[in-house]
């Protein structure tokens, strides 16, 4: 057994998943619940209202309520509505009965606060073939317009295998025009999904679709950036998927079995849906949370005895408590994938009430402290402001009959043109469209043209040079 730190004898701070029942009215090829059907011995109404009014539910912070499918329990909206109003509370479901589900939904936000996460596995051709039920996309779409109508916060739910990863970025434009959240993740193996043959591996994916799933992740993060959605913990999740899939991730610490649990329908305690390892019952709480047996799995977990898995509800959790682990993999996902140079940002200085986010693709060191040569194209990530200034110095200009055109794209649209007619420095001041604040933009320094130092005799520098670039900032 590993050690074991203060925390692992005083539970605090918990996320739990709950699976209400085992029964399910799909017939998903990703997950086989639904040919498990029911357990004979699952808790009762009365049971669940002592567990959320006991002890337990004291040290609960976020709880999600799954199943199977939830609803298909005909006293699924009674159990819903026991949770005490201080617990967030989640939802998850196929939107199969969406009428009815809704109905449901409606009396409960009447007596408390609640969420809901649908699944939607693709577009409406490869959701209804990968989920094995006609009509069920339309169900879910219709699901989540009401809850867009009705303000009840909603997440799309997309999990990821090698028959639907090419609408990735399909559904997650479906969930924007939805207002909804949208979630995702690859499809993992377990005993709680009934995959855990290894027929669901992450080796089913060939190389070149796990090339398609980085690029669609890259331009979600690139996007989601632009858009001022600047979540580290998400685009460190999402960018690590194709590691996962090549079987090369670094796992970060998980904190299953000791900040977060799965409850089955029986009311046995688990680690997660993939390391299947009782650990008690509800039940026996607090005596289950101390029990040396919890203790014990909790370590293996710490020694990734389970091997490790890439779901969203336990690993995404575990990334939201440890900030440093993130930020080391954002550096590298934003070096790795967006293509900024490791050490660049400090090199052009941020002005005093902006903040350049970081370089992105296509720059050079320059000689000249402070400053950055582009190349023919050069991206960077700048937040804050409605104007964009730069610096630029033009030490060289072009010994050709026309100056290079310098074009300036903000967020993809094209903002400036400027000819570098000029010697010295000139600053270019660029309205951008007013966003809120915290957003990122995106600006590309475009030039129609590159130089050499060495083609001019200058010196041995051989590098492809567009234009120098000083200092990048905004005002409101
Ligand atoms: C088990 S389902 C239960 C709720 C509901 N029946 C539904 O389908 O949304 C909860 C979530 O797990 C996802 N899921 C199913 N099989 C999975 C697997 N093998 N790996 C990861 N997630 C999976 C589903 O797509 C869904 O978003
Ligand atoms: S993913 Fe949900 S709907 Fe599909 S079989 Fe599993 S529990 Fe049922
Ligand atoms: S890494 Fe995954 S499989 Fe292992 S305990 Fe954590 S959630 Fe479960």
């Amino acid at each position: 057994m590993g050690a074991i730190e203060p925390s692992d004898t005083a539970p605090k701070d918990l996320g739990l998943a709950v699976i209400l029942t085992y029964g399910c009215n799909s017939r998903c090829s990703h997950c086989h619940i639904w040919q498990r059907g029911p357990l004979g011995n699952e808790l009762s109404l009365r049971q669940y209202r002592e567990i959320f009014q006991g002890d337990f539910a004291q040290q609960v912070t976020s709880l999600s309520i799954s199943g199977g499918e939830p609803f298909t329990r005909a006293d699924a909206e009674a159990v819903l509505r026991s949770v005490p109003q201080n617990i967030p509370l989640l939802v998850g479901t196929n939107a199969i009965e969406d009428e009815r589900i809704a109905r449901c939904l409606d009396r409960i936000r009447a007596t408390r606060p609640i969420s809901v996460q649908v699944s939607v596995d693709g577009t409406a051709e490869t959701h209804d073939r990968v989920r094995g039920v006609a009509g069920n996309h339309d169900a879910a779409v219709r699901l989540l317009k009401w809850c867009q109508r009705e303000g009840i916060p909603s997440t799309v739910s997309f999990t990821l295998g090698a028959d639907n990863y090419a609408d990735l970025l399909a559904v997650q434009s479906l969930a924007g025009q939805l207002d909804a959240h949208f979630a995702f993740r690859p499809v993992n193996r377990g005993e709680f999904y009934g995959n855990q043959d290894g027929h669901f591996a992450p080796s089913d994916f060939a190389e070149a679709q796990i090339q398609t799933v980085e690029q669609d992740v890259t331009a979600l993060i690139k996007q989601k950036m632009r858009e001022g959605y600047y979540n580290q913990t998400d685009f460190v999740y999402w960018g690590l998927i194709p590691d996962y899939l090549r079987g090369t991730v670094k796992y970060p610490r998980c904190l299953a079995a000791k900040d977060f649990f799965l409850i089955d329908p029986a009311g046995v305690l688990y680690p997660c849906p993939q390391y299947w390892q009782p650990m008690g019952n509800v039940h026996d709480w607090p005596e289950a949370f101390m029990s040396p047996r919890r203790l014990e799995v909790a370590a293996k977990v710490e020694r990734l005895e389970c091997g490790g898995c890439w779901n969203d509800c336990f690993i995404w959790n575990s990334l939201c408590r440890q900030p440093q682990w993130v930020r080391t993999q954002f550096a590298r996902i934003l070096h790795e994938r967006i293509g900024v140079p490791q050490q660049a940002p400090s090199e052009i200085l941020p002005g005093e009430d902006s903040a350049v986010a970081c370089l992105g693709q296509g720059w050079f060191p320059s000689d000249s402290p402070g400053a950055r040569w582009t190349s023919l194209e050069a991206a960077l990530f700048i937040s804050g402001g409605s104007m964009l200034h730069v610096t630029l110095s033009n030490p060289c200009p072009q010994r050709q009959s026309a100056p290079t055109q310098l074009e300036v794209e903000v967020d993809g649209n094209p903002s400036a043109t400027v000819p570098l007619d000029f010697q010295g420095e000139r600053t270019l001041d660029i309205e951008m469209p007013r966003k809120s604040e915290n957003t990122i933009r995106e600006v590309l320094l475009k030039c129609d043209r590159t130089w050499t130092p060495a083609s001019l005799g200058l010196s041995k520098d051989s590098r492809k040079l567009g234009v120098a670039v000083i200092r990048v900032w905004t005002t409101q």
